[in-house]
């Protein structure tokens, strides 16, 4: 198929059209008012977005900081001086004192009982995933349930939890992307194993946008399961209060909540659940105490401070730790709730938008995989676009229509592959039997199994989205109907 060039439109019929349909879209969504103060930080903090032109629509790869975060961050740093963590000196002191008010923060923002819950400061969300797959005392009769639109950094658990004799099954998805229920309630009915079992979701599918519900979580824990909630894709637009579901295990990533720092994640987890983790080495900052002339080559001749600074290895990035919190304050400030609000009443208008979008033949011009409505889903979509006949366009292309443009979208899987597979209906032998030839590239693997895409194009929305981003995607893709 000859792509159509989507044109640039940022001419005053352009503007005109879009001022029209924000004022449709403002007198049938009225509560978008209450939002408006998005609009004025967006002009106060994050000129930098409109001054240089960008839709930015890829929130859920990453969200933007606001000038004034780095600002104070930059002005902290400028008039302080920090040491190394964990020693009496001042300049450790303050070092310490301000990691350990980025933990507090952490909880109260997430309403975590501190007592409860401890916060492990890790690189990002796969580091947190990583201790609890390494850690968790997985063995013959454990039992790892994972949802199948899983992110990768969860799948990555079955590595561990096979090679130690557990089995792993994973829950299918429904045509609509939805979690399958009725085999999650059957797998929860059958029981937690013998020994320590799991269930591992996200909050929200990084993929298709779908939430699965929390309360599973309990239902879960009442068979004798641990839960782990993937909330990488989940914190950044949703309100998550630890005071009214006690997931044992939740992986976040601070960058995908406000944008700045990067290399800062966390492991929230129940005390008691840390208590069942093994961990399988121990590093500085871990141990309390350790020996090497009383090591014998067997056993151990060290002992692990206690949570969370057992599973905190090395120096812990200090400097970073102090804009987690103005980040975690400026997050507060705007208020979760009400970018919540914004991004469910822009993706329910990007939703509709997309799917009225027609070929001259009356064909649809894009396929959203996943709820067409906004029920148990967040603000992040995945779309594929179709020719006239119906086939789909690549979504490389696409991505590079978008790229010239400046509209900054995701293409690919997402590190996503189940979501990617039940999307796309690809045939598990065909998956496997690619794995039986050893493929070696995702090429090799994806050409001999599937002569079409291999994923989508993602949208996603965040802290400053506004109409005209998504009035100028929704643009955009009009550019291909023929
Ligand atoms: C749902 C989900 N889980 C986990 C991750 C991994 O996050 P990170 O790459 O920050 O470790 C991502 C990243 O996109 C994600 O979207």
């Amino acid at each position: 198929m000859d792509l159509p060039r989507a044109e640039v439109r940022d001419s005053a019929e352009f503007k005109e059209d879009m001022g029209e349909a924000l004022k449709r879209f403002t007198t049938s969504s009225p509560d978008y008012a209450d939002t408006d103060l998005i609009d004025v930080l967006r002009r106060r903090d994050y000129a930098r977005l409109d001054e240089l032109g960008h839709t930015y629509l890829d929130y859920t790869g990453g969200s933007l900081y606001a000038e004034s975060q780095v600002q104070e961050h930059l002005d902290l740093l400028l008039h302080s001086v920090f040491g190394n963590p964990h020693s009496s000196n001042p300049t450790s002191s303050a070092a310490t004192h301000l990691a350990e008010r980025a933990r507090e923060d952490t909880l109260r923002f997430f309403h975590a009982d501190p007592r409860e819950y401890a916060v492990i400061f890790t690189q990002n969300a796969s580091g947190a995933l990583k201790i609890v797959a390494e850690s968790y005392p997985f063995g013959p009769g454990s039992r790892l349930l994972l949802t199948a639109d899983n992110h990768n950094s969860v799948n990555g658990l079955r590595e561990f939890a096979a090679a130690k004799g557990a089995s792993v099954r994973y829950i299918p998805l429904a045509a609509d992307m939805r979690l399958d229920g009725e085999s999650l309630a059957s797998e929860l009915a059958a029981g937690a194993g013998s020994a320590p079992s799991l269930l591992a979701y996200p909050a929200q599918s990084n993929f298709s946008g779908v939430q699965h519900d929390l309360g599973w979580i309990a239902k879960a824990q009442e068979k004798g399961f641990d839960v782990l909630i993937d909330a990488a894709a989940f914190a950044p637009t949703n309100e998550l209060r630890l005071d009214m579901v006690h997931p044992d295990f939740i992986d976040i990533s601070f960058y995908k909540m406000f944008g700045y720092p990067t290399g800062v994640g966390c492991l929230l987890a129940r005390y008691d659940a840390l208590k069942k983790l093994v961990r399988p080495w121990y590093a500085g900052g871990t141990v309390a105490f350790a020996s090497v002339s009383a090591f014998s080559g067997r056993g151990t001749a060290h002992r692990l401070f206690d949570a969370p600074f057992a599973f905190e290895d090395g120096t812990i990035d200090y400097l970073a730790l102090p804009a987690v919190s103005i980040g975690l304050r400026h997050l507060g400030g705007v208020g979760v709730k009400t970018v919540h609000k914004r991004v469910m009443l822009l993706t329910g208008w990007l939703v509709q938008a997309l799917t009225d979008l027609r070929h001259q033949n009356g064909g649809p011009v894009c396929e959203i995989y996943g709820p067409n409505n906004l029920e148990a889903r967040g603000a992040t979509l995945l779309l594929n676009v179709r020719d006239p006949e119906g086939r789909l366009v690549d979504y490389g292309a696409v991505q590079r229509a978008a790229d010239a443009q400046n509209i900054s979208v995701r293409s690919g899987c997402h590190c996503n592959p189940g979501a990617r597979e039940a999307a796309l209906h690809m045939d598990p032998l065909l998956l496997k039997e690619s794995f039986t030839h050893r493929a070696q590239s995702s090429e090799e693997f994806l050409e001999s199994v599937h002569d079409r895409l291999d994923g989508g194009v993602r949208v996603s929305l965040g802290i400053v989205s506004n109409f005209a981003d998504v009035y100028r995607f929704v643009d955009f893709v009009r550019g291909f109907s023929m």
